[in-house]
């Protein structure tokens, strides 16, 4: 088992890494007081709801289970409430830990949550997706989508605990999987060069969920996001970066109805946009968009974002929650390693969807 921890104070707490590590009591149990409300969706339960309920009760802790609809349309309000009335009725009160089992959406969703239950419940992170893992676990950004927004009703609001059970990907369907990659490569190009050349001597290992190329990619990425999100934990700064691609790639799961691609593929194509912005901006080479295509190419994600014309792209993005009084900052890379955050010009990003919104 390997161990990191988000520097946050008071509001510190620990990043586990390991296989088999939902069956670990004594780990929970550590971070688990009282009771427990474990929380997780339909597809999930069977597969590993048993296993960590049972855990938690061996180790003594009176343990509920609550069971929600699964995926991003029901990252919802009503789904919210469905979690309310079930700690209400059982009782739970103010000492209750929720856990997430689940991707991101079980996570942002039990995250906001135990934000707002009884003015706010401590919870653990049991992320069972590689997005969620890299990712969405990590760093207290919690939401529901509204209907007229994505993540738009949210809270910061940090976990107790992330524990990371490896092992659960090997159940992860194969287009999930390559998704999360997707943020895997994000933290090589917005901080870590090194980690981007290890990425591209190791991407066949890690398309074959080779255990230890998988366990350095979770690593790497947690500790930069942990580094990031200790540095600039409401995002007046640096934590931003951590948006690169998903300006363009909100716009595209917003225009194409979400679920129709998955998050991490919408941020593929996003990166890739980001990487054509900043070459047309001077920062990066033609030779460094290259790379960066090459590489999203090889992990099986998309590199052309779809076509809805550069006025439909532009409002979409205006939505985005970077905008500042309607101008679109974007996310962009000063060298591969390095990012930056700043507004461009519309004509410019224009030419950018004209050559990368073909699809
Ligand atoms: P998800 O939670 O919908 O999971 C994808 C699918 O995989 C679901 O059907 C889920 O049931 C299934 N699944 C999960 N684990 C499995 C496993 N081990 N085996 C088999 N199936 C499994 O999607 P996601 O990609 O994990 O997360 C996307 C969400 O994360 C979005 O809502 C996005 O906004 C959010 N997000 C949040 C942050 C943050 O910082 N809070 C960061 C990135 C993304
Ligand atoms: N996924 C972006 C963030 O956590 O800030």
């Amino acid at each position: 088992m390997d161990e990191l921890r988000v520097e946050l104070g008071e509001r510190a707490y620990p990043i586990v890494v390991g296989p088999g590590l939902i069956d670990d009591a004594a780990r929970l149990r550590a971070s688990i007081p009282a009771s427990a409300a474990v929380v997780t969706s339909e597809r999930i339960a069977p597969l590993y709801l048993g296993r960590i309920s049972a855990a938690l009760r061996g180790a003594g802790v009176p343990t509920i289970e609550i069971v929600l609809p699964d995926g991003e349309s029901a990252k919802t309000a009503a789904t919210l409430e469905m979690v309310y009335s079930a700690l209400l009725e059982k009782r739970c009160d103010r000492k209750t830990t929720l856990v997430a089992l689940g991707g991101g959406v079980v996570g942002d969703l039990t995250g906001f949550a135990a934000a707002t239950y009884q003015r706010g419940v401590p919870y653990v992170q049991v992320p069972t997706t590689l997005l969620a893992q890299v990712d969405s676990s990590v760093g207290g950004k919690t939401a529901i989508n509204h209907p007229l927004g994505k993540n738009m009703i949210g809270a910061f609001h940090q976990p107790n605990l992330v524990l990371i059970d490896t092992a659960t990907l090997a159940s992860l369907p194969e287009r999930e999987y390559r998704s999360g990659l997707a943020e895997v490569i994000k933290y090589g190009l917005i901080d870590d060069l090194d980690f981007l050349a290890w990425l591209e001597g190791h991407l066949d290992a890690l398309l074959a969920r080779d255990a230890q190329a998988l366990t350095h990619a979770i690593l790497r990425s947690c500790s930069i996001k942990a580094r990031i999100v200790a540095a600039d934990e409401r995002e007046s700064g640096m934590r931003a970066w951590l948006n690169l691609g998903h300006t363009f790639g909100h716009a595209i799961e917003a225009g194409l109805g979400y679920g129709e691609w998955l998050h991490g593929e919408a941020v593929a194509a996003g990166m890739v946009a980001a990487a054509d912005l900043s070459a047309r901006l001077g920062y990066i080479g033609t030779a460094d968009v290259e790379r960066v295509v090459r590489l999203i190419a090889r992990a099986g994600l998309p590199v052309a974002a779809p076509n809805f014309g550069p006025d439909r792209y532009l409002g979409l993005m205006r939505g985005d929650k970077k905008s500042e009084a309607g101008a679109i900052r974007y996310v962009l890379l000063t060298r591969l390693g390095v990012a930056r955050v700043e507004p461009v010009a519309d004509a410019i990003v224009a030419a950018t969807l004209a050559t990368v919104a073909t699809g």
